[in-house]
């Protein structure tokens, strides 16, 4: 939605169930229950054929559809795994969350909102459309534009130390050194073509802030970091436990910013499918195109699920399935309690 009026209150309706979150239900804590439900949500959705993988990145059209891992980490250290948790997948968008995380922690929230902004776009997360129609900002941070623009607001002389911030934040978040998966890498390397011209019509705007190759070559970067579900589920789990690593208990990102990436995450996680997750899932979230999906229940889990079919607006099929169900089970949307 381009409407700001419109975006306002739910806005303000996200940060202000935030706030008020219900009491943890006790059986939600507990290790035992949440491996059945991971079990149980696996053995649902593991055979559902829906969805196709992404191809227009050559690379990502040759993983194995089948790969379904499901992997829970809670703010207390507890990590449950179910099924293929150790095959690494590209982070794809999931990655866009924390450049985001990045730049809001080096140069304050103010200057994502400001520069990038924080709108829901209503539109796929490549639209060139969605920028002309806007003021020629990139309208969030999780469309390829927004992506695009954060990463170039990272404070760096050139790309080499554009990257190695942006990974070397990425490692804290995960507690592990991620490397990239250069198979993925070179593929969208060689087929970027679209990014390139988002990056040179967000330049031409004055809504650029580094040479646009450079930019679109370390996003290019960092979409394809590989990570296994339980290396996403711990990065996401440090935005659940308000910044802090639930594993390696180091802090990461200050507590004042999270909250607001939620924000995002909420409205605009799945790009034009957002609403429909908010109102099935009810939680904060972000998909990548390699199948990947991380949700934030704040102060309590990260769950996060990965299976290579994509559904139309470039989401995971069987992760979203599976999170829904467990989110659904536990009671966790952040709207309020179902029962
Ligand atoms: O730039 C791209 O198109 C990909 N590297 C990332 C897109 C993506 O993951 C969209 N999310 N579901």
């Amino acid at each position: 939605m381009k409407n700001t009026l419109f975006n306002l209150p739910a806005a303000l309706a996200v940060a202000g169930v935030l706030l008020a979150a219900p009491a943890w239900p006790a059986a939600a804590q507990d290790a035992a229950t949440l491996e059945r439900l991971a079990k149980e949500a696996h053995a649902k959705f593991k055979d559902d054929t829906g969805g196709k993988n992404a191809d227009y990145i050559p690379a990502l059209a040759k993983v194995p559809s089948g790969l379904f891992g499901l992997t829970i980490v809670t703010v207390d250290g507890k990590i449950i795994n179910v099924g293929d948790v150790n095959t690494p997948f590209s982070m794809q968008s999931c990655s866009k969350v924390f450049t985001a995380c990045l730049v809001m922690q080096e140069s304050g929230a103010q200057t994502l909102f400001e520069k990038v902004n924080v709108e829901p776009t209503g539109e796929a997360f490549n639209s060139i459309r969605a920028i002309e129609e806007g003021d020629g900002r990139a309208d969030n941070p999780f469309v390829n534009p927004g992506a695009i623009a954060t990463v170039s607001l990272v404070k760096a002389k050139n790309a080499q130390e554009r990257w190695d911030k942006i990974i070397g934040f990425y490692n804290k978040f995960a507690g592990e050194k991620l490397t990239v998966l250069e198979d993925i890498y070179t593929s969208e390397a060689e087929t970027n073509f679209r990014n390139r011209g988002i990056a040179h019509v967000l330049f031409n705007s004055g809504n650029l802030h580094c040479e646009p190759l450079e930019a679109t070559d370390v996003y290019t970067k960092q979409c394809s970091v590989g990570v296994t579900c339980k290396q996403l589920a711990v990065m996401g789990g440090t935005l659940a436990n308000h910044g802090i690593n639930p594993v390696t208990k180091e802090r990461v990102i200050d507590a004042k910013h999270v909250p607001k990436i939620l924000s995002v995450m909420t409205m605009a996680g799945f790009y034009d499918g957002s609403g429909a997750w908010a109102w099935n899932a009810g939680l904060p979230a972000k998909t990548g195109v390699g199948g990947g999906i991380v949700a934030v229940v704040p102060g309590k889990m990260a769950i996060v699920g990965f299976a290579p079919p994509l559904d139309q607006f470039g989401n995971s099929v069987r992760a979203q399935k599976a999170i829904q169900f467990i989110a659904e089970q536990l009671d966790l949307s952040i709207f309020g309690s179902a029962k």
